[in-house]
């Protein structure tokens, strides 16, 4: 059922690009399907010069396979609409990224686009952000420990994000990723600036104040939210 929710969402924020649009593409299982959806429309004509940027190896793959032309931001550095998943979105658009551990490059993709656009099932959907998710958090590997310290000093708990074989994942970047649960976040623009300030952490996955518009998917339907 989720993952025809997850469908149905990313397949309508297909319908926001145009011919001749740089798109933004997001990482995950749900924009998944709005990759798949905007090759076919590449396709068979319907879209015309598009040409995309993606946020993690895995969607670059991904993109490669379905034979839609990538760029990097060495050939244009503006991007028209960004699409990308979500893991908590809070009834401000508010946003916590980074299950997949491609945070970092995703928010610099969606800070260069004029329009970004999130896909979500119904059950993304929190009241206030840290409801459901801890904060992914990418450090350098030098400063890990110390981070993990930083994060207990400000009342959050650190882990280590590892595979099952205990070794730490690595981000595209070659970076580790703290999961710092904060319990229900009250002020998350506070929260950002305190890890902003703290050298080694090199991105966090609150996204504030970013998203222009976000399609969630559930029993009822697709909902558009919008600020
Ligand atoms: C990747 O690091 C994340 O920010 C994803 O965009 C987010 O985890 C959503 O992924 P799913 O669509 O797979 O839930």
């Amino acid at each position: 059922m989720n993952e025809e929710f997850k469908k149905l969402a990313a397949e309508k924020a297909v319908e926001e690009i145009e011919s001749g649009m740089v798109v933004g593409l997001g990482s995950g299982s749900t924009v998944f399907y709005a990759i798949q959806k905007l090759a076919q429309e590449i396709r068979t004509g319907n879209l015309l010069n598009i040409v995309a940027i993606a946020s993690s190896i895995q969607t670059e793959k991904l993109a490669n396979k379905l034979d839609i032309p990538l760029i990097t931001f060495h050939d244009k550095q503006k991007i028209d609409v960004t699409i990308d998943g979500a893991d908590e979105v809070d009834k401000y658009l508010n946003l916590i990224k980074g299950g997949g551990a491609a945070h970092l490059r995703e928010k610099i993709l969606v800070q260069a686009s004029d329009k970004f656009i999130v896909v979500i099932d119904d059950s993304k959907l929190s009241n206030k952000l840290g409801e459901k998710w801890a904060v992914p958090v990418e450090v350098i590997k030098f400063a890990s420990p110390v981070i993990s310290s930083f994060i207990e000093s400000i009342n959050g708990e650190p882990n280590l994000r590892t595979y099952e074989s205990g070794i730490p994942v690595l981000t595209d970047e070659g970076n580790y990723i703290i999961d710092a649960n904060f319990g229900v976040i009250q002020n998350p623009f506070e929260l950002a600036e305190k890890l902003e300030n703290r050298a080694g952490i090199v991105e966090h996955g609150l996204f504030l104040r970013l998203s222009s518009k976000v399609i969630v998917a559930g029993q009822d339907g697709i909902k558009i939210l919008e600020k």
